[in-house]
């Protein structure tokens, strides 16, 4: 479901208790006159702040707001009441709001469905700065923003409280226009392979609840403010994997050193650039069910990288000093309390690739090493299709060349099977 014009859409709007609920009424008046059609949720809260008569006779609807109502469910279930929109829509969102969505309460009308749907929901958070900024809620916004919500505002501005900052409901204008482009998207979630419409039949091993955390692409360790140590990795076997366990339905975090690619719908991406920094992400993010080490990790950093760009000079080229970096996959994989139930390295390889994969397997205390061969000749790094051999403490298994994305959805429902059945 993609490519819904505003004249044609339908948008259910949950209206939640903000002194901004006043502008949801201009919100309901914009999206019509552009041709959406307008359905209201109200929650008690947003009760306190307008009429629900106001809100009716806006959208030329009358407006839900009882979980329990007989005549309501029986009519327009909650469940049916998201299927038949296109887009969700929560404005204002207060900070209650978004953290019943993060921890996916259902305790009224407006939760359930946010609960109950298929749709994305796009929410245009209002409540006051220091509510904003704190980090309760600027965690629970990057939870929602990880499952795929999209966000219009806050805005910066004096608030009805007094105080100014961040916190401000966006405009009406403006979020009719973050619909407009949300509806040039896909509207349909992505829900794990195993539910509803997107139901695989015999495919039950999903992440649903669960967290990945994957790192991907190079390292770039500086030689001075312009110069680097790199490699050629592209990113692309990491990125797969992110976007696979995103199918699956797992909440992912992809670390990922420099490269040309966006990150997969519904991914975190946190940007690093060193080994370091991939480390202090990687480790930030904990806990995770999985912790997958795509990332082509610079063995090496400079011990003194230059403050200042290094000049040739007569005493000829500088000799760096290289320091080992620390062993990212090593470090979670040895972790006394928090390691992830599963950890997953890569062996990239130009001889004796199984061998030096299960050295690896027992050296880094990982569960499982997908080895593949870099050897010359070989197109792994940039290329789009990998043959991997799987290796675990008791097997080996090789998989015939793919894509690197079916590598990846094959990798994914092996690690979902093998939560519960530790390798
Ligand atoms: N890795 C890591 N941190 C490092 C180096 C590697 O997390 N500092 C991870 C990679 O992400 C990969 C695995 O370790 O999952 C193996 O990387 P590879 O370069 O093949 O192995 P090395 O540790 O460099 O071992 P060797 O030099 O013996 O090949």
């Amino acid at each position: 479901m993609s490519g819904i014009a505003l004249s044609s859409a339908r948008v259910l709007l949950i209206i939640g208790g903000g002194v901004s609920a006043y502008k949801s009424l201009e919100l309901i008046r914009r999206l019509r006159e552009r041709g959406a059609r307008v359905r209201v949720i109200m929650t008690a809260a947003a009760k306190q702040f307008i009429a629900p008569l106001s809100a009716a006779a806006l959208s030329g609807d009358k407006v839900y707001d009882d979980l329990f109502s007989l005549t309501d469910e029986a009519e327009m279930g909650h469940i049916e009441m998201s299927r038949a929109a296109d887009l969700i829509v929560v404005a204002p969102a207060t900070a209650d709001l978004l953290a019943r969505m993060a921890q996916g309460l259902a305790n009224d009308l407006a939760s359930t469905t946010l609960l109950a749907t298929d749709k994305v929901a796009l929410v245009a958070p209002a409540m006051n700065v220091r509510m904003w900024v704190h980090p309760a809620t600027q965690r629970n916004v990057a939870t929602l923003r990880a499952q795929g919500v999209l966000f219009c505002g806050p805005d910066d501005g004096e608030m009805a409280c007094g105080e100014f900052g961040p916190g401000r409901m966006a405009e009406p204008q403006a979020i009719v226009a973050a619909v407009e482009a949300a509806l040039t998207r896909p509207t349909l979630l992505n829900l794990p392979m195993s539910v509803g419409k997107n139901a695989n039949a015999g495919d039950a091993a999903t992440l649903a609840g669960r967290h990945v955390i994957v790192t991907a692409g190079p390292t770039r360790e500086p030689i001075d403010p312009v110069r680097y140590i790199g490699n050629r990795s592209s990113g692309l076997q990491g990125y797969a994997i992110a976007q696979a366990a995103r199918e699956a339905g797992a909440r992912v975090t992809l670390v990922s050193g420099p490269v040309a690619l966006t990150a997969p719908p519904g991914v975190e991406l946190l940007r690093v650039e060193t080994a370091q920094e991939m480390l202090g992400a990687a480790t930030k993010a904990l806990p995770a069910d999985i912790f997958i080490g795509a990332a082509a990790v610079a063995d090496w950093r400079v011990e003194q990288a230059g403050e200042s760009k290094l000049k040739k000079n007569a005493a000829g080229p500088p000799a760096l000093k290289l320091i080992e970096n620390p062993d990212i996959v090593s470090t979670l994989a040895h972790l006394n309390s928090g390691r992830p139930r599963v950890v997953v390295g890569f062996a990239a390889e130009t001889e004796n690739l199984v061998e030096n994969a299960r050295r690896k397997l027992s050296r880094k205390g990982c569960d499982l090493i997908v080895a593949n061969s870099v050897a010359p000749g070989t197109t792994t790094f940039g290329g789009e299709f990998n043959a991997v051999q799987i290796v675990t403490r008791d097997r080996v298994e090789p998989w015939p060349q793919m894509g690197k994305l079916d590598v990846a959805r094959r990798l994914v429902r092996l690690l979902a099977q093998s939560l519960d059945n530790h390798i």
